[in-house]
């Protein structure tokens, strides 16, 4: 064996060590954390709700995501990720139409970024399951949404129905978050 398959398979086994080292529940305290201050966040938004009965709509569910119970940590690191991000990239959508305070936004977008780093390190070095089809049913769902506000043309009440169902699946990100208990 030469020194340079000696190094890489040194490094390989440390690799392997950290991931093995992820801290649980430290993750999960702070998931659960910045969920949390999502959620205040979100629900300052709306500083007089408003009645949007004309334009509620249903944004139907993927069967095999609903369940958090049910999935192992790993996927549901990975489902976390992408519902983040998927959150992230709605929220950078036109809201000029809300007179939503703009820090609180910001602040928001902060949380849900530093939520994805923090899972992100922690997937590293794990092997992440390839795209699934629950992955393509959570796309398809939140492309739904991205499609109902553009239809609305970004309205504030089309607005205010996302923030309504963003804001419960947060409900929803803190299964997945109890699913990575030890
Ligand atoms: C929990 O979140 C608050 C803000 O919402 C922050 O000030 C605090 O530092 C966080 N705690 C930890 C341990 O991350
Ligand atoms: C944002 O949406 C408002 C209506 O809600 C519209 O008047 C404005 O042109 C849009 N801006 C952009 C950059 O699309
Ligand atoms: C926006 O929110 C921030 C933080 O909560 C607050 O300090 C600021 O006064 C608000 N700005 C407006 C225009 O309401
Ligand atoms: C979004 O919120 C709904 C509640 O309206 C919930 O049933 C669903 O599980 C959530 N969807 C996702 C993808 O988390």
């Amino acid at each position: 064996m030469t020194n340079r398959c000696l190094l890489r398979l040194t490094i390989l086994l440390c690799l392997a060590g950290a991931a093995l080292s992820v801290n649980y529940g430290v993750l999960r305290f702070q998931q659960q954390n910045s969920t949390s201050a999502c959620q205040r966040l979100l629900r300052q938004l709306i500083r007089s709700p408003q009645h949007c009965l004309d334009d509620t709509k249903d944004f139907q569910i993927p069967e095999e995501v609903k369940q958090p119970c049910q999935v192992q940590k790993k996927e549901a690191m990975v489902v976390m990720h992408e519902m983040l991000q998927q959150i992230f990239s709605l929220f950078w959508r036109n809201f000029s139409s809300t007179g939503w305070n703009e820090t609180i936004v910001e602040n928001f977008l902060q949380k849900l970024h530093w939520q994805m780093d923090r899972l992100e390190e922690a997937m590293q070095e794990g092997e992440v399951p390839s795209e699934s089809r629950t992955m393509l049913r959570l796309k398809i769902y939140y492309l739904g949404i991205v499609r109902y506000l553009k239809a609305k043309s970004y309205s504030r009440c089309a607005w205010t129905v996302v923030q309504v169902e963003i804001l419960k699946n947060f409900s929803f990100l803190n299964g997945l978050i109890d699913a990575l208990r030890d």
